[in-house]
């Protein structure tokens, strides 16, 4: 990866979660308008990514072309630039992306050079359209290898260009990707498949299939389980909650996922809490991980620069639960100093065991130190 970008986890936007295909350059600057207009940008948010459907064909030279929903990527990068913000664009190893678009395979010099023209500062690169090559290879040995040769392609194709391009592995966990991720220069990799607008779908990627992997984090590398639903509208506000507060303590990318233009203040309020940006964006930059569970209760930890810890305690549970929280778990003894950060409240010098009202689906998330 280019080295001192991502230091820590990306944040921004990506089309895909809310707009699907029907992303268009209008939508892209309505979004960076809102991103500005909403305070988001101030937050921190300050990438802006197209996902799939942008691309057209090449020219005769083999350059890349868009398609029209994107008149003129330069003209919009100089645009998103102009708001003080960052554009991001995507593709595929293969030769067609998921979507069934035009692919990198074969052109990924010619197109990093071009992203690089254009002003793009981040790059999405999806497996998916390299599935052909990798079923035709014949054991899985052959297929892990024209994988990580075409992902070292596009990150040598990127650093060529000069330009500090963030470098988003998009394989959904393939072959252990947090193994062999940062020596693809990979500045994040996706470590399930897709996220969708539901708490099931949320809380099984965020609870169950990132457990174990804090180790294989850090700045510069992140472990990605996937982008932002907060705002899309399938889950209660307690659950947006707690998306929110899982993916700070996993210190996962928070691309938002929602329509800026149209967003409720509640949702305002969740992506931008500042409290819990502040745990996410970290400067130690390690993951945390589940320290217990007791039932459907878990408590999840993550240290912080200077010693302090934040903790989530959710309720995974469909009724409210009242818990215990044993800061000796954490490693602290005798008392210590809290603040809720849902709350946005000190709680000023507190002794263990400190109980906790959590709604269902809900968290309770504080700041702790010494
Ligand atoms: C699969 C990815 O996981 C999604 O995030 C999205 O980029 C789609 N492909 C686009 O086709």
């Amino acid at each position: 990866q280019s080295s001192g970008i991502a230091m820590t986890p990306p944040m921004g936007w990506n089309s895909w979660n809310h707009f699907h295909r029907n992303v268009t350059d209008a939508i892209i600057r309505q979004q960076a308008d809102a991103m500005v207009s909403s305070g988001m940008r101030d937050a921190g948010y300050i990438y802006i990514n197209i996902d799939d459907t942008w691309e057209g064909g090449r020219d005769a030279q083999g350059n890349i072309l868009t398609n029209s929903k994107f008149p003129d990527m330069k003209a919009l990068a100089d645009y998103v630039h102009s708001k003080g913000l960052k554009l991001g664009i995507y593709s595929s190893p293969g030769a067609k992306t998921c979507a069934g678009f035009e692919g990198s395979l074969g052109y990924e010099e010619q197109d990093a050079k071009t992203y690089a023209a254009w002003g793009i500062d981040y790059l999405k690169y999806d497996l998916c359209g390299l599935g052909v090559q990798m079923k035709a290879a014949g054991s899985h040995e052959a297929a892990h290898k024209i994988m990580v040769d075409a992902y070292v392609k596009m990150r040598d194709a990127l650093r060529s260009t000069g330009r500090p391009i963030v470098y988003s592995l998009c394989q959904y966990g393939v072959d252990d990707v947090w193994k062999w991720g940062p020596s693809v220069g990979g500045n994040l990799w996706r470590t399930t498949g897709d996220i969708n607008d539901t708490y099931a779908r949320m809380a099984d990627i965020g609870f169950n299939q990132q457990l174990g992997l804090a180790p294989y984090a850090g700045p510069g590398h992140w472990n990605d389980p996937d982008m932002l639903e907060v705002g899309n509208g399938g889950m209660t506000t307690d659950e947006y909650k707690t998306h929110m507060s899982l993916w700070a303590i996993l210190a996962a990318p928070l691309l938002a996922g929602n329509d800026l233009t149209t967003m409720t203040p509640e949702t305002l309020a969740i992506l931008t809490n500042h409290d819990v940006i502040a745990v996410d964006q970290d400067k130690l930059g390690k993951q945390g991980d589940r320290v217990s569970a007791d039932g459907l209760t878990e408590m999840w930890a993550r240290p912080l620069e200077g010693g302090a810890e934040a903790v989530g305690i959710f309720n995974r549970g469909t009724s409210t639960a009242t818990t215990e929280v044993d800061f000796h778990k954490l490693g602290f003894s005798g008392s210590v100093k809290a603040r809720d950060l849902w709350l946005h409240k000190d709680l000023g010098s507190i002794k263990g065991p400190y109980s906790v009202t959590i709604p269902a689906h809900g968290v309770v998330m504080l700041r702790v130190w010494k």
